[in-house]
């Protein structure tokens, strides 16, 4: 075996991008032919113990149903208000029966300061259900998430979406 090259320099520690490794614990495979599908979907979600202190990634292109499903699930909670999106204003806060939702969309989220500055580091910290749609625009802020639901468009209608479970409780929801 040839001899090791000679060290030019020091070795030193660089900084590196923080890199999630992101385990995924099991997967499930859902169909919503339509958007009743998705509200069925939604209330069997909505009626589980665990979802309430979860944190669900929402995945999928402009127009896929990310906030269709939000909807769907927050009126299933018993939210009677309006729910808009929070496109704009990062973050749509709602409170039914003692539990806090968060619902959030990071599309236009490009400063990290403003994840103190809108007090998101406290609402990710406070117990309750968080959703979060575009969290790969504050992947670098945000935690591993219980589930991820990526949404896709088949046609029309269609929708396939893949579940993913992150964590125990990710688990528990997947089932
Ligand atoms: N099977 C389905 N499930 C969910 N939404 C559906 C379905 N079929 C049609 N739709 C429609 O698709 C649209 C989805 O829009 P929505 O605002 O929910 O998308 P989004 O993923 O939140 O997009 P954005 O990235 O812009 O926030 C709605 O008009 C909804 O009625
Ligand atoms: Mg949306």
């Amino acid at each position: 075996m040839p001899p090791r090259p000679q060290l030019l320099h020091e070795p030193r520690t660089v900084e590196v991008p923080r890199i999630r490794h992101a385990p995924i614990l099991g997967t499930r495979i859902v169909a919503w032919p339509d958007e009743t599908a998705c509200a069925t979907f939604a209330k069997g979600l909505a009626s589980r113990p665990a979802l309430r202190d979860a944190y669900l990634e929402l995945h999928g292109g402009l127009g896929a149903g990310k906030t269709t499903f939000v909807r769907h699930l927050l009126r299933a909670l018993g939210v009677t208000g309006r729910i808009k999106s929070p496109t704009y204003a990062v973050v749509e806060p709602y409170e039914v029966d003692g539990l806090a939702i968060s619902h959030f969309d990071f599309y236009r989220f490009d400063d990290a300061r403003e994840w103190e500055d809108a007090g998101l580091r406290e609402l990710f910290a406070a117990p309750g259900l968080k959703l979060a749609e575009w969290p790969q625009q504050a992947a670098a802020m945000l935690p591993l998430p219980d589930l991820r639901l990526l949404i896709e468009v088949d046609d029309g209608e269609g929708r396939r979406v893949e579940l993913q479970a992150c964590t125990p409780r990710g688990l528990e929801l997947l089932r």
